[in-house]
């Protein structure tokens, strides 16, 4: 994956998943959630700020009728290791009782995120429940959570673009890199 390629910005230290990459296996994940749910109306839950870019292009693949909500969560704050216990900052508005839930979030570390997020919506009854995310780094789990639709398998770095953010900054770079890490010092 990593490789030569021009400079993407001057804090990345490497391009990790060029846009070219990332928009041929959004493509793919296109296909394998048709092959999922056939023309089933799915409800997409997109988790703030960092599934929004990747959010909009998969859902821009399925031609399913599609109901999306977004969500929040803090955990990071402007740190790059998560600190403690993820929160739900800002909540569901549609009904998720009884519909397929696609859940979509840009990266997943160490679970915790997701395994808070899931477990809210399985309480709330769902006819079925799937994850689909961008990036998984796999090494870092500290609780067991596995991913339905997976973009890329990635190593421990840490890694802004196509949402990702460090303190925010980074989301709009169009391909996902490593950031330096003199650049993960800085404060805001
Ligand atoms: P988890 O709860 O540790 O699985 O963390 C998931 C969240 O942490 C993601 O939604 C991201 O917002 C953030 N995160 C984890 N790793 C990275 C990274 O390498 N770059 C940017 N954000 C990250
Ligand atoms: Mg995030």
């Amino acid at each position: 994956m990593a490789q030569a390629t021009p400079a993407l910005h001057p804090d990345i230290e490497a391009v990790l998943v060029t846009e070219e990459a990332i928009q041929r296996r959004v493509r793919e994940l296109g296909a394998e959630l048709k092959r999922t749910y056939g023309g089933a109306e799915l409800t997409v839950i997109s988790i703030m700020n960092g599934a929004i870019l990747f959010t909009a292009d998969l859902l821009r693949q399925l031609d399913n009728p599609v109901r999306l909500d977004c969500i929040r969560i803090s955990s990071y704050g402007n740190a790059t290791e998560s600190q403690g216990t993820p929160k739900l900052v800002h909540s569901l508005t549609l009904d998720v009782t009884n519909r397929h839930v696609l859940l979509v979030d840009d990266i997943l570390d160490t679970g915790k995120t997701l395994a808070l997020v899931t477990g809210m919506i399985r309480g709330l009854q769902p006819a079925s429940l799937r994850v689909c995310v961008l990036l998984d780094k796999k090494g870092r789990r500290q609780v067991p959570f596995e991913a339905d639709f997976v973009g890329f398998a990635i190593p421990d770095k840490f890694v802004v673009g196509y949402g990702l953010d460090y303190a925010e900054r980074y989301r709009n770079l169009t391909s996902i890199g490593v950031l330096k890490p003199e650049r993960q010092k800085l404060s805001t």
